[in-house]
């Protein structure tokens, strides 16, 4: 994530992710599914600002279409109020967020923001929170929220997803991302999941070749567990993976539960002219992007 201030204000930028590899190892008894999953940041971005006003905390949201709903499910104001002291002697502070990234689509958005209000209230109002600290918070917020609190462009995770290792990149990679007019539930793609479908992805080759900037090999292990179900509950996914692989774009993968869908570009010209053919068949949101933090 990136920061900065405008006088009293504070901007932060917020990634979005997208899962190279997502592998369901087994279901645990607190309902949740042991994952292992390979996650890189990428440059389409979420803003959050950071401004005073009155007491307590303020949230408003606008996306491309206008105002989104600002109550209490949003991510953003529970992240806000685990931050708040029970006295309220903090300033307060009027929170603000330009959505850009798609929700209900597998790329993290609502987890980015929360990390972003987690790290970026910690700074406006002196908290003096460890990254540790830190880090509990996140995990109790959502299974991604822990990836974006570190601001890293790959890591390998376990757990919920919330035990993060940061893992080296030799260089940007490009994507084009595409998401179908249709969203998907996290939840309502688990409860679909056959468990006799999931294995364990070879996790060390991806990291090898991400490390050694090896496309092919990274193309060739790009691995997703919840493609299955996503698929299951809408045909959009499997029609969207075939157009990516029309347009030439390597190893198409669905990210996360869905509903968004990637493929590995060469470089940015490759990765335009396959945005273009897909804009011109009509697919709903095309993304040409780059990890970043
Ligand atoms: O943690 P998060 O809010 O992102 O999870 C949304 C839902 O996805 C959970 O309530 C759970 O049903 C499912 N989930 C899961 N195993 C995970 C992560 C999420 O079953 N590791």
């Amino acid at each position: 994530m990136r920061s900065r201030w405008f006088g009293p204000t504070l901007a932060v930028d917020t990634p979005a992710k997208l899962n190279l590899q997502l592998s369901v190892l087994g279901r645990r008894p607190d309902g949740f599914h042991e994952l292992e999953t390979i996650m890189v940041s990428i440059g389409l971005y979420d803003t959050l600002t950071f401004a005073p006003g009155p007491s307590g905390v303020s949230f408003t949201c606008n996306g491309a279409a206008g105002p989104l709903p600002a109550d209490e499910s949003n991510l953003v104001l529970r992240a806000a109020r685990r931050l708040l002291r029970p006295d309220q002697r903090q300033p307060g502070v009027q929170i603000h967020l330009t959505k850009r990234i798609p929700m209900q689509a597998g790329m993290g958005g609502g987890s980015s923001d929360a990390a972003a209000t987690l790290v970026a209230l910690n700074d406006y109002w002196h908290c003096g929170l460890s990254q540790a600290e830190l880090h509990a918070h996140a995990a109790a917020l959502g299974s991604d929220v822990n990836f974006f609190v570190d601001s890293s462009p790959l890591a390998l995770c376990r757990g919920r997803g919330e035990q993060i290792e940061s893992r080296s990149l030799s260089g940007p990679l490009w994507f084009v991302v595409a998401k179908p007019p249709v969203g998907l539930s996290t939840a309502v793609v688990f409860r679909q999941l056959d468990l006799a479908t999931c294995g364990r992805a070879d996790s060390h080759s991806l990291l090898q070749a991400c490390q050694r900037g090896n496309l092919g090999a990274i193309a060739a292990r790009l691995t997703n567990d919840l493609e299955t179900p996503s698929r299951q509950l809408s045909s959009e996914i499997g029609d969207l993976l075939e157009r990516l692989a029309a347009v030439r774009l390597a190893g198409p993968r669905m990210t996360g539960s869905g509903s968004a869908c990637f493929g590995l570009a060469r470089n940015r010209e490759q990765a335009d002219r396959a945005a273009r053919c897909l804009r011109r068949q009509g697919v709903h949101e095309v993304y040409v992007v780059q990890t970043a933090v």
